[in-house]
């Protein structure tokens, strides 16, 4: 444990902490320093000019027919007023002194700041063949996005999709919903695949196929065409594919220039320790836009999730408030496509042995995957009995017994193999001791 904070910042007395961006983990910053005891000011700077909201739903309920053009926020306005946190709408940071400690904003005001977190996010890669900056060439990051998003997407409409991940599946499940023409072209041979193996790669194509959408793997797009707007997508081969509306899900990119340009040390993402701080003391950085060693298995990693952000968010609170954190958590990620819940818990690697709990036809199955034996990560597929223990079990570095793990009457727990060096620490273990240090 070390020294609580002493009570050096009063308001007025010690500049603020500056949190950058607005987001699921600059927000969480904010509200966690107060729930710990934080005193002094908090600057949130919001480069959007709305309350802060929920992204997820904005791939899924936002775009269903009928469905309000509002999406949760993550406050209320009163919150913040009631917390005595100085939201900023529509404020950038355009550049840091980290010499003087200031941060010069948009709005041309150079506050001082006691400590100063960057939490920036990511934002959609953009497409860059000749034709992507025509109207009707959309991508999908913002609340914004996704109202003109639903907008385009009329009975009828010529859907063209770039890239078979999270946010092109979910668009091209609400665009079938809503009797579009769904063509998703995707540059692999399967869906997801960057984030998951092929039986439930497959199990999602034939889902998507029930609902007419129309998959084309390998595709390479080259061009966008149009008189004024898009209405053809050229592939490498040749091929043209009519469409009125294109949407791009071609992965994202960390919002990192504002810390590069500061000298703060970046490789796709800032990178940041188990605290959240960066290569500068007395920067913090959270979410999305952080590079960092995985606690339970030492890889370098930079995770695009919800439960990321909240648990970095809150160890930059603890650490600038000086209290301990909760433990390390095993990340988890979800998505839902034509009303079926994908929910993984881990980072599954591409060599991981691959296990399928159950029969995909019967529309409810676990994928589970073993590195050097353990449980490393799980995917549940309308299945989340198998979710919380996988969670657990990937957290203990658990040796499974692959033949017990396949079958699905079998609880995962009961799947356990004694360890023959229970003194022996796990590389979960040791990961984990290391970045306690
Ligand atoms: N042409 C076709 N497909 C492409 C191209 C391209 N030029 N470039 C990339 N792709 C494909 C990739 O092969 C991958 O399957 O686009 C897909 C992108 O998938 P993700 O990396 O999952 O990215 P995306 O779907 O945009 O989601 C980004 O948003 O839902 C949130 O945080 C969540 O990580 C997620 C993020």
């Amino acid at each position: 444990m070390r020294e609580p904070m002493k009570q050096e910042p009063k308001i007025g007395a010690t500049p603020p902490v500056i949190i950058v961006g607005a987001g699921h983990a600059g927000v969480a910053v904010a509200a966690g320093l107060r729930a710990r005891g934080w005193e002094g000011g908090i600057l949130l700077l919001d480069a959007e000019k709305e309350t802060p909201y929920e992204r997820p739903p904005l791939s899924k309920e936002l775009l269903k027919d009928g469905a309000p053009d509002e999406s949760a926020v993550l406050r209320k306005e009163k919150f913040y007023q009631d917390k005595g946190i100085d939201r900023l709408p529509g404020v950038t940071a355009d550049s840091i002194d980290r010499q003087n400690r200031r941060v010069l904003l948009s709005n041309g005001s150079q506050p001082a700041y006691h400590r100063l977190v960057i939490a920036t996010g990511s934002r959609a890669r953009p497409l860059t063949v000749p034709g992507a900056g025509l109207p009707g060439v959309q991508s999908l990051r913002t609340r914004a996005d996704a109202l003109e998003l639903k907008r385009l997407l009329v009975r009828g409409t010529r859907v063209a999709i770039i890239g078979a991940g999270y946010i092109g599946l979910e668009v091209a499940a609400a665009a079938a919903a809503r009797d579009c023409q769904v063509t998703v072209l995707e540059f692999q041979d399967r869906v997801m695949s960057r984030v998951t193996s092929a039986p439930v790669s497959r199990h999602f194509e034939r889902l998507h196929g029930q609902h007419g959408v129309r998959f084309v793997f390998g595709a390479a797009v080259t061009a966008i065409e149009g008189d004024g707007r898009a209405e053809r997508v050229i592939t490498a081969d040749g091929t043209v594919f009519h469409a009125d509306v294109v949407l791009a899900g071609i992965g994202v990119m960390p919002n990192q220039e504002l810390a590069a340009d500061a000298g703060l040390e970046c490789r796709d993402g800032i990178l940041v320790d188990g605290d959240g701080r960066t290569s500068d003391p007395a920067v913090y950085a959270a979410g999305d836009v952080t590079r960092f060693t995985s606690p339970t298995d030492g890889a370098s990693q930079r995770l695009e999730c919800i439960q990321n952000a909240l648990a970095q968010a809150d160890r930059v609170a603890a650490h600038i408030t000086g209290q301990d954190a909760a433990a390390p958590e095993i990340p988890w990620f979800w998505t839902v496509q034509h009303g079926v819940r994908l929910q993984t818990a881990g980072v599954r690697h591409p060599d991981d042995d691959v296990i399928v709990r159950g029969d995909p036809a019967t529309g409810k199955f676990s994928v589970v995957y073993l590195r050097d034996g353990r449980l490393a990560a799980a995917d549940t597929i309308a299945n989340l009995a198998d979710f919380r223990p996988a969670r657990k079990l990937i957290a203990q570095g658990t040796r499974i017994d692959p033949t017990l793990a396949a079958d699905p009457g079998i609880p995962l727990t009961n799947a356990i193999l004694n360890d023959p060096t229970p003194a022996d620490p796990t590389p979960a273990d040791a990961a984990l001791a290391a970045a306690r240090i």
